[in-house]
């Protein structure tokens, strides 16, 4: 194999490094390809402790983000939609906060290009503090890493020495609750919580990884078309748990079925959108097809016969117990010619096959649900012992493990 050319490619690194127009006239996709180029690069030669010393304090910049958020800095900013500037001073006055904290603060967030700094030493709106608000991605990321994600994160340890190193798998008494002094399961705690509530839906609702992907990629049309030819009931797609409709919205896109019998559940707070300003249940532009319906998963299943049951990302946020509630729930109301869609991060059973982002994914739900991300064999086996048989495994090969989709249907009863 030829050598590389060391001294050139360091070269024209450097040189496209310090280009003042480097991002100048890139469209977003493009520029993403390059930002991805570029961190597959860094994958290629950083070592284990290189990375280890890059991400060691990358937990500082989102809880001094929800410093400057709870504040007020990001509100003075962002009061119109003139660029705004301020002294540092006039920052401390209008958010009745210490100068030398705001100080702080701001010289923190320029170094990470979140404001920029006038000739004459003012901080200004940029595009970043510009677009950063409440219904973004980034904003309610922030919010839900800062109070809720990071404090379970920082308990761990301790947590573990105390527990003689116990796997937490009790939805009501695991780290999580240690961490924020609750005996309240994840999804009740958060109605307590508006900030962190309101941020958690709006980043469901945002997360795009669901919008085309799993109708797209993983599941032919002609599933459908058959599956729907061959079945005779009256609902066509019960979404358990669906949140804002996202998938039923995507499965419309896909396949715009006139007269489907749409049915969307998630707990009656949720169905109702109490939710000031989160976009709930909105579902979008075919929101008049799609019934809702306020419904505990935990409690059975009163849509019986339905072609298709969905539980899209659902299963990875209970631990075994409830899981199997609420897969029997689906399975007494499944009957011999509907299907279950399970749409769940799905681990090969081989270690070092776990890409970084699904591996990630299986600390949270155990730091924070004591739960888990399930292997295949996993899934198959609970869902045997609820009378369920995985049919078959549905992989995107470009979205590595993060999104499988599982068909499942009722065990056939031995005559
Ligand atoms: C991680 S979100 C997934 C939402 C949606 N299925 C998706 O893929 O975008 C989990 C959903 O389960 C809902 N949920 C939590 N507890 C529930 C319960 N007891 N019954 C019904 N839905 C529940 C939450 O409100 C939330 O919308």
């Amino acid at each position: 194999m030829a050598k590389m050319d060391y001294p050139g490619l360091l070269s024209t690194l450097s040189q496209a490094a310090s280009s003042p127009s480097i991002q100048t006239g890139l469209t977003r996709t493009e520029q993403q390809n390059l930002y991805q180029a570029c961190a597959k690069l860094s994958a290629c030669v950083e070592t284990p402790q290189d990375r280890l010393l890059k991400g060691s304090f990358d937990f500082i910049l989102p809880t001094i983000l929800r410093l400057a958020i709870d504040i007020g800095i990001f509100t003075l900013f962002n009061e119109d939609d003139s660029v705004q500037e301020f002294d540092v001073s006039e920052i401390a006055t209008r958010t009745k906060t210490d100068q030398v904290l705001i100080y702080r603060i701001m010289r923190f967030l320029i170094t990470f290009d979140m404001f920029d700094v006038t000739p004459e030493g003012r901080c200004k709106a940029n595009t970043f503090t510009k677009s950063f608000r409440s219904g973004t991605g980034a904003y309610d990321t922030v919010i839900l890493l800062s109070g809720l994600t990071l404090p379970v994160f920082s308990r761990l340890p301790a947590y573990f020495q105390k527990t003689g190193n116990t796997l937490p798998e009790n939805a009501k008494m695991g780290l999580f609750q240690d961490a924020h002094d609750t005996d309240l399961p994840v999804y009740d705690w958060l109605n307590h919580r508006k900030a962190e509530r309101d941020a958690f839906h709006q980043v469901m609702a945002a997360s795009e990884s669901l919008n085309d992907s799993v109708w797209a990629h993983y599941l032919p049309q002609n599933w459908f078309l058959d599956k729907f030819a061959s079945g005779s009931s009256d609902v066509t797609l019960v979404d358990v748990g669906g949140n804002s409709g996202k998938v039923l919205n995507a499965f419309l896109h896909r396949l715009p079925t006139p007269q489907a019998r749409l049915i969307l559940q998630d707990i009656p707070d949720v169905i109702q959108g109490e939710y000031k300003d989160v976009p709930l249940c909105r579902t979008h532009e075919n929101a008049s097809q799609i019934e809702k319906m306020g419904h505990s998963f935990f409690d059975p299943q009163p849509v019986h016969g339905a072609s298709l049951y969905v539980l899209s990302r659902v299963i990875h946020n209970w631990p075994d117990k409830e899981a199997l509630i609420i897969l029997q729930h689906i399975q007494a109301a499944m009957n011999d010619q509907s299907t279950l869609l399970i749409c769940d991060c799905v681990f090969s059973d081989q270690l070092g096959k776990v890409p970084y982002t699904d591996a990630t994914s299986d600390m949270i739900m155990m730091a924070v649900f004591s739960s888990l991300e399930r292997s295949e064999g996993h899934f198959r086996s609970l869902l045997e012992s609820v009378g369920l048989e995985l049919q078959k495994v549905w992989r995107d090969p470009l979205n590595g493990t993060l999104l499988t989709v599982l068909e499942v249907v009722r065990k056939k009863q031995l005559a």
